[in-house]
């Protein structure tokens, strides 16, 4: 995906573990505000689902339970915020996701996180955030936030 001109680079991590890349998640929470829009890219095993983890710790949600949804398109966590979990790895269009409801849903969540969130052009301009996460060796990973 081309990050757009309307987004600028906000802050740049280079994380060394799977706990180091949660605590980054957790500290930029703090800055998310009602109805967010989080855009993940990165390719498989980058960190994506890590990310939310730590995401979902801020909110009081354990790690546990969140997981990529794979075969399914959206996870609900109930935490101190209600979260809408999407991974688009496996849509097919934008009508999909339309026919689930993700217009009502963005009118309602708390937070919105998105993986693979670069497959449908239709949804570029719904981001307040694109993280973006890069495989550097089998522990580091390049994390660059992106702020509307
Ligand atoms: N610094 C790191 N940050 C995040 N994940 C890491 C890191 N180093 C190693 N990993 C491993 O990479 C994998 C990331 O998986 P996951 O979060 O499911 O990726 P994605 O959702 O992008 O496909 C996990 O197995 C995790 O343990
Ligand atoms: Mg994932």
């Amino acid at each position: 995906m081309k990050i757009k001109k309307n987004y600028n680079l906000y802050k740049k991590y280079i994380s060394s573990s799977p706990e180091n890349t949660k605590k980054i998640a957790q500290n930029l929470a703090k800055e998310f505000k009602k109805g967010d829009v989080i855009a993940l890219i990165g390719q498989l095993g980058a960190g994506k689902t890590c990310f939310i983890k730590g995401i979902g710790k801020s909110c009081g949600i354990s790690n546990n339970e969140i997981v990529s949804p794979t075969f399914v398109l959206l996870r609900i966590y109930n935490g101190k915020k209600i979260i809408y979990h999407f991974d688009l790895y496996r849509i097919k269009d934008y009508k999909e996701l339309e026919n689930i409801g993700y217009r009502e849903f963005m009118a309602i969540a708390d937070l919105i996180v998105i993986e693979w969130a670069d497959k449908l052009e239709e949804i570029y301009n719904d981001f307040n955030w694109i993280i973006k996460i890069d495989y550097i060796s089998e522990k580091q990973r390049e994390i660059k936030i992106y702020k509307r």
